[in-house]
Order: C-alpha cells, then sequence, then structure tokens
C-alpha cells in the first residue's frame, strides 16, 4: 500500500534540529518529496545525508532550502522555487522554534533583588534583568515563525486541493514553566493559532493541528536538563518527578502522532487540535 505522502512536497522547517530531522527522514522513508528549511545549511546537510542513506521509495527526494523563518521574502522565495521544480507543498511541519538564554532568568520568583537590576549577566537574574529585545525575538521566532511559513504555503495547499499542517506547541502552552516567559507565551499561542488556522482553512481542505512534546532533550535542554557527566540536573530531576513515564521523550515517539495527523485517511475529521505527547507530565500533579 502507498504511503499517503508517496510522491507529495513536505515542507519541514526546523528540520535540522532533534525533533524534525527525524520527522523529515519518516517522511522521506515514506516517499515524500522533502524540503529542509533551518538557518543553518550544514545541520540541514546532515539530514539531506542521512535522508540518502535511509532505505527510501524512489518516488522520496529532498532538497536544502535555508532560510528563517520569520523572513517572509525568503519564504515565498523557497516556496516559489519549489513549486516550480516540484510541485505545491501538501505538508508543512512547523518545527523552527526556539528560546534565547537573554530572555531567560536565573531567579524563580520576586525577591527584593528584583528592585536593582544588574546588567551583570554572569548574576543571578531576575524578571527585570532579562532582554526585551532577546524576550521579543523569542516571541518572534515561536509565533511570527510558524504563521510566515502557514500563510505561504497554506495557499499553495489551498489551490492544490488541500494539505495539512502541523504546528509545534509544548508543555509550556498549558502551563508557563518557571525561566520560560516568552517562549511559554508564544506556545500558548501556538494552539490559540492552531484552532483560528484550522478554522480558517477548513473550506480549502487545509488541516491544521498541532502537537505538544514533553521533555525531549535537544542540544539547548540538555544544558538545563542533564549534567555534564549525563545524570539529571536539579531542573530535570523535578521534570522526571513529573513525568511518569520515567523518562524523557524521544522523537520516534512523535512519530506516530504526527503522521496520524498529517494522513486524511486517519484523520480527515480532526483539525485544530493540540496532541500531547508527554509520557504523562500533564496529567500527573507531581505529588
Ligand atoms: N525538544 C523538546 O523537548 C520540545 C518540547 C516541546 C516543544 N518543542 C518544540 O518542538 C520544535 C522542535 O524542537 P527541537 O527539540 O527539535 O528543537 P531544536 O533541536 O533546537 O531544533 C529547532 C530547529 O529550528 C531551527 N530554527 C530556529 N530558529 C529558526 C528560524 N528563525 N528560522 C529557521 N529555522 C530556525 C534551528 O536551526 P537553525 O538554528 O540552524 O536555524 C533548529 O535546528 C520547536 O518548535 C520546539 O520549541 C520541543
Amino acid at each position: 500500500m502507498n504511503a499517503f505522502c508517496e510522491g507529495k512536497v513536505a515542507v519541514v522547517t526546523g528540520a535540522g534540529g532533534t525533533l524534525c530531522s527525524a520527522i523529515a527522514i519518516d517522511l522521506a522513508q515514506k516517499g515524500a518529496k522533502v524540503v529542509l528549511i533551518g538557518r543553518t545549511r550544514e545541520k540541514l546537510e546532515k539530514v539531506a545525508e542521512e535522508i540518502g542513506r535511509a532505505d527510501c521509495p524512489q518516488s522520496a527526494a529532498v532538497r536544502l532550502e535555508p532560510g528563517d523563518v520569520t523572513d517572509e521574502k525568503a519564504m515565498q522565495e523557497i516556496a516559489d522555487r519549489v513549486a516550480a521544480e516540484w510541485g505545491p507543498c501538501r505538508y508543512l511541519i512547523n518545527g523552527a522554534g526556539g528560546n534565547n538564554v537573554k530572555a531567560m532568568p536565573t531567579r524563580l520568583r520576586f525577591s527584593e533583588a528584583d528592585y536593582a537590576p544588574t546588567a551583570d549577566f554572569a548574576k543571578e537574574r531576575g524578571f527585570w534583568d532579562i532582554d526585551l529585545e532577546a524576550f521579543k525575538s523569542v516571541l518572534e521566532i515561536n509565533t511570527l515563525g510558524t504563521v510566515i511559513p502557514s500563510r505561504i504555503f497554506g495557499l499553495q495547499m489551498a489551490k492544490a486541493g488541500g494539505g495539512a499542517i502541523l504546528n509545534f506547541a509544548s508543555m509550556n502552552t498549558y502551563r508557563p514553566l518557571t525561566r520560560v516567559a516568552p517562549y511559554a507565551m508564544s506556545k500558548a499561542a501556538i494552539a490559540n493559532w492552531t484552532m483560528f488556522f484550522a478554522q480558517y482553512m477548513a473550506p480549502a481542505k487545509v488541516r491544521v493541528n498541532a502537537v505538544a512534546p514533553g521533555f525531549m532533550v535537544n542540544e539547548r535542554s540538555r544544558q538545563y536538563l542533564m549534567t555534564p557527566d549525563g545524570g539529571l540536573s536539579p531542573r530535570g530531576e523535578q521534570v522526571m518527578h513529573h513525568t511518569p513515564a520515567g523518562r524523557f521523550g524521544e522523537a520516534a515517539d512523535l512519530l506516530g502522532c504526527v503522521n496520524w495527523l498529517l494522513d486524511d485517511a486517519q484523520s480527515s475529521f480532526v483539525t485544530g487540535i493540540t496532541v500531547p505527547v508527554d509520557g504523562g507530565f500533564l496529567a500527573s500533579a507531581g505529588v
């Protein structure tokens, strides 16, 4: 039986990252023509090499399209190039996202030290010490970085008769974790945007859903979830205490949910939802 995406164009942003590299490889193994987007060409090259080594059907293909998802012009150019050479995008995985340490306080709650913000970044810093420009950049990448590709590739899907968009929410969508205010705000916005765009695009047969991964170690989160020797940091211990599955997730844990949400044959009546894939984190009160 042919896979749902065989011979179809799937655009994956954040494709050089931990989660979306695995999704891109999986889609290629199902015969999709995969477009890899991210800012760093070398990361995309590594994923393309892995796809080259993987057991993929003949219909599969891969192309690198380095670019910043918040740059509307760059995204439009990529979309035009892909459509001219490969045809319209039918699947969009909005995986690009991230955080910025300059927007992260180290102090968890208000204290009198907040009356005297410090410019010394190495010191303990509170909410008033964080950089507002960094705060805005986190909001931009995690919100407009999904909206812009969705507008551009969503229109291609509509013209082609339909498609599916998958966004990336987070555990922060439901309740903000300490230290990551702009990231949490923006991931809450993703669930809201997913509902908005799903209802708007329904007449065009474009479904829009999101996954909310639990804690899946990537290069960035390794620094605060783990110790240098591979053990758990105090924050990692707290997360694990709240994760009934008793482990961090892996990219492979997402694939079933991703494929379900992309595949019309399995989820044609499912749109506008955000699905947690979290080892029970949301279900756990931690006590
Ligand atoms: N891992 C988790 O536990 C977890 C949990 C919940 C939600 N998520 C979300 O899931 C998605 C994927 O996470 P991940 O763990 O795979 O993260 P990751 O390994 O850090 O990958 C994210 C990728 O996004 C790219 N990116 C960042 N800003 C970009 C921009 N402006 N334009 C284009 N590409 C950009 C980065 O590559 P360049 O720097 O080269 O551009 C990076 O390769 C993210 O939205 C993340 O917030 C992750």
